[in-house]
């Protein structure tokens, strides 16, 4: 059985994941890693940008880390065949409904944020967000052409009891492992799916969680909340759309999008998928530039929550912290290391 299922992808992905790799052999080098074409390269290839084979062997694997997916140049393939849609399909084949996207303020960089250094030296939110339902799935979608002329969008938002129940579930439980406190974010002022959330959250919280503190909030409110004071946050779970500007927002106070994993996941049992929040960055694809740290933390994070070895992620995380101490930074972080530097640094350390 593989243990790791390596995606690389587009863009930056394989510059950062040949890092994880690197990372792996040197850790962990029991670990039967496999990798495999995804996304646009896979489009490319195959026709499709997540082929049945490569979804079964993420399935058939104990965790899946994928690097990015998407540029320019798949920008005119067919809606269905886009690298984002082999994402989404790789999502919801892989039921992964809960995605975790911490949001952390690593000591060393903390004036790297675009905030003050004291609001947010300390930071440590972690953004549960929904990741199989919502207006990313809910049916129908299309755009047709009017009669008169114009054309009109259609996309469908849609939650049941089960879909909320189970990713609040997974906050709850979070929660009583950190700081004990949730933030539900929808908007139920506008909207019937931000009603039932609501409704199914405090129904649950009453039955299984009313030891931990719960408070709803605004979407909109918690967007302005997480600039202006992020340190009150401790776990925040929301629907897919809300997660998806949420968690970018609360990327960007910890210095830089590189700097982030997450995870996503399903049930007991069923393997993780693991991702850096940053997209494939075209930009400076290729050029050895792209901090690594984001995809080397998902690691991070698959070896916690999927691979059951947490000494190992204990031992990764702090030798990340190190070298960062140490002065290593890629030019995102201010500094002028490379990408496979970035990744020295990190084996050095550990
Ligand atoms: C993310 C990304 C994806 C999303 C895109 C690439 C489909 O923005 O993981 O946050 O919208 O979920
Ligand atoms: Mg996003």
């Amino acid at each position: 059985m593989t243990d790791l299922l390596l995606l690389p992808g587009d863009g930056i992905g394989p510059e950062v994941t040949a890092q994880v790799r690197r990372v792996a052999e040197a850790l962990t080098p029991d670990l039967q890693i496999e990798e495999r074409l995804f996304g646009g390269i896979s489009f490319d290839t195959h026709g499709l940008p997540l082929t049945e084979d490569t979804l079964a062997a993420a399935k058939a694997s104990r965790a899946v880390l994928m690097g990015a997916v998407g540029g320019p140049q798949w920008a005119s393939a067919p809606r269905d065949k886009r690298p984002e849609a082999g994402l989404l399909n790789l999502r919801s084949g892989m039921e992964v409904f809960a995605n975790l996207r911490p949001a952390l303020c690593f000591q060393p960089l903390a004036d790297a944020s675009s905030l003050k250094r004291e609001l947010v030296e300390g930071l440590d939110l972690m953004i549960v967000r929904e990741l199989t339902g919502g207006v990313y799935f809910g049916q129908p979608r299309f755009i047709e052409d009017l009669p008169g002329g114009g054309r009109r969008a259609v996309d469908t938002q849609v939650y049941t009891t089960a879909e909320i129940e189970r990713v609040a579930r997974v906050a709850f439980e979070l929660a009583r492992g950190r700081r004990n406190k949730v933030h539900s974010a929808e908007k139920s002022n506008v909207m019937e799916t931000g009603l039932l959330w609501r409704e199914v959250v405090t129904d649950l919280h009453r039955r299984d969680y009313a030891d931990v503190e719960l408070e709803h909030i605004l979407a909109d409110n918690a967007a302005m909340q997480i600039v202006k004071n992020p340190k009150q946050f401790d776990v925040m779970v929301t629907d897919n759309l809300f997660g998806d500007i949420l968690s970018d927002a609360a990327a960007q106070l910890t210095g830089s999008l590189g700097m982030l994993p997450s995870a996503a996941l399903g049930l007991a049992g069923k393997p993780g998928l693991y991702e850096p929040i940053h997209g494939s960055a075209p930009d400076i694809a290729g050029q050895n530039l792209a901090n690594p740290l984001a995809a080397i933390l998902s690691f991070e994070m698959a070896l916690r929550w999927s691979l059951d070895n947490a000494a190992a992620a204990d031992h990764l995380l702090a030798s990340v912290i190190k070298a960062l101490d140490g002065g290593a930074r890629t030019r995102d972080l201010g500094g002028q290391l490379t990408t496979v530097q970035m990744g020295d640094a990190v084996l050095a350390a550990l």
